[in-house]
């Protein structure tokens, strides 16, 4: 509120803030409406029903949160029709624009409240875009499927939707009894409902991003079996899939693949261990606990690159999480870099020979060195250059540094940001501190600037 000119106040920092309406961004500099201000969710009880025949998805998500400022309004991030909103059990005032859902609750919300938010709808997730696009997937099998990056949850939950704010999560979603569903974590039952339809319960105990937690609705065959360590693995195969046995091959490997990457990133942080292969994803994500495959990845041979890959992620993406989606050569360059680890365990290239292979065969005059892996803009998030130059830039720090400290500084990482985020900047002072050494211009080089590197990612003796 304003000040008429020329009467004496106390300084408008002394005065009690009013309440005022929490952010509709959290603050990330490629996705402005992404997440929201204001309050900090500590978790989500989702519990729905997806009737596929007609893509109708309807329930209630339960969110607990504690304001973070005095507020008169906040947002959530949400596609669908909501029904009824509730806030601390009294009905608030919603309106739902272009992802964003703006809450008005009766009374304004003090600073440190606990928040306990109902939300019920029941809507079609198909027919919404963000961005331009529908990243809610219809599949062949008549199910679908909720598995996207950077955004997939404003279709099927209402959230604070950025890798910033990190909750728990109890997924329980019914649906015909021709169908399973999945999602993260462990398996918590499954019942017949009145209705016939048949409601499968999972749990996330460990904090977890909006864009890892997974849907998976379709024709599967689902295995739980136990991984050599104790924990749950469970593993669903799509009954449609082109080649089902190296589908299989692959998958099947993921608990020696977290044991091999546990001696490189230091223990497991999760409590349970997975996969889901489906048609016509077209892409792998690493949901947590739980990967999801497209099954192209299995057509040519069996492939465990992928599933290294995506594994990696859960030290790299999912436990230490992006502050921000320009950090993504956090997530893809050491997932990359993990599958280099991998093709020197199965003795098929040194992590050394790969990388440089990779340096080797791109020309300086393609444009592959023009994309800048450590701030790509939103266009280029999962461009190659974050991928392949991404894993090329820990290849040269590596080199750098030495394998001793190269690997404390990974396990360094992973242990001290453990369920929290972190910047590039945060880890290139990291890997500072533990060698010892300035490596400022290397990653300025590897990480920000246009142009293939004049020394390989071995330095100049190797080529
Ligand atoms: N993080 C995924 C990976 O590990 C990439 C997801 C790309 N997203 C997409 N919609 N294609 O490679
Ligand atoms: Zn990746």
């Amino acid at each position: 509120m304003g000040l008429a000119a020329g009467v004496a106040t106390a300084p408008a920092d002394a005065a009690p803030k009013a309440p005022s309406p929490g952010a509709a961004g959290i603050g990330d500099a490629y996705y402005p409406l992404d997440g929201n201000g204001g309050y900090d969710v500590g978790h989500y009880d989702i519990r729905l029903s997806y009737r596929p025949a007609g893509d109708e998805l309807s329930g209630t998500t339960t969110i607990t949160a504690k304001a973070t400022q005095d507020l008169s309004r906040f947002n959530l991030d949400f596609l669908l029709k909501v029904s009824t909103l509730r806030v601390n059990n009294v009905p608030a005032k919603f309106a739902t624009d272009g992802g964003e859902l703006t809450v008005t609750p009766a009374k304004p919300i003090a600073k440190g409240t606990n928040l306990t938010i109902v939300v019920t709808y029941d809507d079609s997730p198909g027919k919404y875009k963000l961005y331009g696009f529908n990243a809610w997937k219809r599949t062949a099998d008549g199910g679908a499927l909720a598995t996207d990056e950077p955004q997939i949850a404003p279709w099927w939950f209402p959230s604070n939707d950025h890798p910033l704010d990190k909750a728990t999560f109890d997924v329980s979603i019914a649906a015909p009894k021709d169908f399973a569903v999945l999602s993260n974590g462990t398996f918590a039952g499954k019942s017949t409902q009145g209705n016939g339809l048949v409601r499968w319960n999972w749990r996330s105990a460990k904090p977890q991003g909006t864009y890892e937690t997974s849907l998976v609705v379709g024709k599967y065959q689902v295995n739980f079996q136990t991984a050599p360590n104790g924990q749950p693995f469970v593993t669903a195969y799509g009954a449609d899939l082109a080649n089902p046995d190296q589908a299989r091959a692959s998958v099947e490997r993921t608990p020696e693949i977290l044991e091999f990457e546990s001696t490189q990133f230091g223990p497991y942080p999760f409590e349970a261990q997975g996969g889901v292969v489906s048609t016509g994803l077209g892409f792998a994500l690493e949901n947590q606990t739980r990967p999801t495959f497209s099954d192209d990845f299995f057509t040519d041979g069996s492939d465990t690159y992928v599933v290294a890959h995506e594994n990696a992620h859960q030290w790299f993406g999912d436990s230490v999480s992006v502050a921000g989606w320009r950090n993504i050569w956090l997530n893809e360059g050491f997932a990359s870099y993990a599958e280099t680890l991998w093709s020197e365990y199965l003795g098929e290239g040194t992590a050394a020979e790969v990388n440089q292979y990779a340096y080797d065969s791109i020309p300086a005059d393609d444009p592959f060195w023009q994309v800048l892996p450590g701030d790509p803009g939103p266009d280029n998030q999962f461009d190659d250059a974050v991928y392949t130059r991404g894993a090329m830039a820990l290849q040269a720090l590596r080199t750098a540094v030495g394998d001793a400290d190269f690997f404390k500084i990974l396990k360094k990482w992973t242990k001290t940001r453990q369920y929290g985020n972190g910047t590039i900047e945060q880890f290139v002072g990291l890997a500072e501190n533990v060698s010892g050494k300035p490596l400022q211009s290397l990653f300025t080089t590897w990480l920000f600037t246009a142009g293939k590197p004049a020394v390989g990612p071995n330095g100049a003796s190797v080529s």
